[in-house]
């Protein structure tokens, strides 16, 4: 197995992220087994595809790194690195771009959220942002890429540009690339916004009360917890309770994925609840997972020369893993270098 996967960093790591995607990293990386291997990275040169301030840009990279150790990838086992400082990711985007269909890009849901209505005046970057994800993932020959539900349209793009450069570059018994699966987690596949449950949480919500920050004191959470917007009814005790009350169902959800359960056990015993004693219970599980992590990530910030080494250690072995692919992909369109 070969596990692949990125953030950007831009705002601080979220609770989306870290039941999305990255206890799924953890998990991967802690279930490795000999021969396999893990690369994560800090996808900075995606940070760049929307209007950006380089000095947060740059703070933000190092704090994500200490937020991913944190969190429990761990540098001597998993290789943690930022794309800037592997040239292949862009240089590799440029070669698929000659096999990446403009058709294929437009249809990218993610570009139109965006781009929103001033679709003219969105960067080429983001729209071309989905080829340097595949780019990002094929570099390294990735087997399983775990994200959480928004990426899995840039992963079957992914899939169809590996698809079509082999068919159009190298012969069936030696692609050049090969197809990575998404791995998305059952249960936090795509966690809600708390004010919005029709609305993802996101690093660009303007209202910081949307979403659950590992920045956030334990205060904080509960206060963020206790606001969250629901609906007058008590919870349900079947699923099917759930359905038409996308506010209920995330918090349902928040709480079933802390405590590694399925939701219908999480209705088993609180159904026929109000939201009080529920959304109590919710936030001390919360802060039990969330405290220790970000205690952690705050002793980590002390020390941001560590945090520097870790990405300069990470990059080079990521330089070293996808040199061949890199070559592989030039001579195949009759580059020569
Ligand atoms: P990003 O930085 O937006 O998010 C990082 C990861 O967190 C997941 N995620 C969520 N999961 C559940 N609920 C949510 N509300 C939520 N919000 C975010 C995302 O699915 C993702 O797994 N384009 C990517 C970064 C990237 C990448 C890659 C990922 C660049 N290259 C190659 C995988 C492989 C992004 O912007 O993720």
């Amino acid at each position: 197995m070969r596990i692949v996967s990125g953030i950007q960093p831009t705002g601080s790591l979220h609770l989306g992220n870290y039941l999305g995607a990255i206890r799924n990293w953890v998990r991967m990386q802690d279930g490795l087994a000999e021969g396999d291997e893990c690369l994560f990275f800090l996808a900075d040169l995606h940070a760049i595809s929307m209007p950006h301030d380089p000095v947060s840009l740059r703070a933000a990279t190092l704090e994500l790194t200490a937020a991913l150790v944190a969190c429990g990838i761990d540098p001597a086992r998993s290789v943690l690195f930022n794309q800037a400082q592997v040239p292949a990711h862009a240089e590799l985007q440029w070669l698929l771009n000659g096999t990446a269909r403009l058709g294929w890009l437009g249809r990218m849901t993610q570009f139109k959220d965006k781009s929103g209505e001033n679709r003219e005046g969105a960067s080429v970057a983001l729209f071309t942002y989905p080829v340097l994800q595949a780019a990002d993932v094929l570099l390294y020959q990735a087997t399983h890429v775990p994200v959480g539900e928004d990426q899995k349209q840039h992963l079957e793009l992914a899939r169809d540009i590996a698809q079509k450069f082999n068919n159009d570059f190298a012969s069936a018994d030696q692609p050049v690339f090969t197809l990575p699966e998404p791995t998305i987690p059952p249960a936090a596949a795509r966690i809600m916004s708390l004010r919005d449950g029709t609305a993802k949480m996101s690093k660009s919500d303007p209202s910081d009360m949307s979403r659950i920050n590992l920045t956030d004191d334990a205060d904080t959470m509960v206060r963020k917890i206790r606001k969250a917007k629901t609906d007058a009814e008590p919870l349900p005790s079947e699923e099917a309770g759930l359905s038409g009350r996308p506010e209920a169902l995330n918090l349902v959800t928040i709480h079933a994925a802390l405590s590694d359960c399925p939701v219908a056990t999480v209705l088993a015993e609180h159904g026929g609840q109000g939201f009080g004693p529920f959304k109590a219970r919710l936030a001390e599980r919360l802060v039990e997972t969330l405290a220790p992590i970000s205690a952690r990530f705050t002793a980590l910030l002390e020390d941001r020369s560590s945090l520097g080494a870790i990405l300069a250690a990470g990059s080079a072995r990521a330089r070293a893993l996808g040199a061949p692919t890199l070559d592989a992909a030039y001579r195949a369109l009759g580059l020569v270098r």
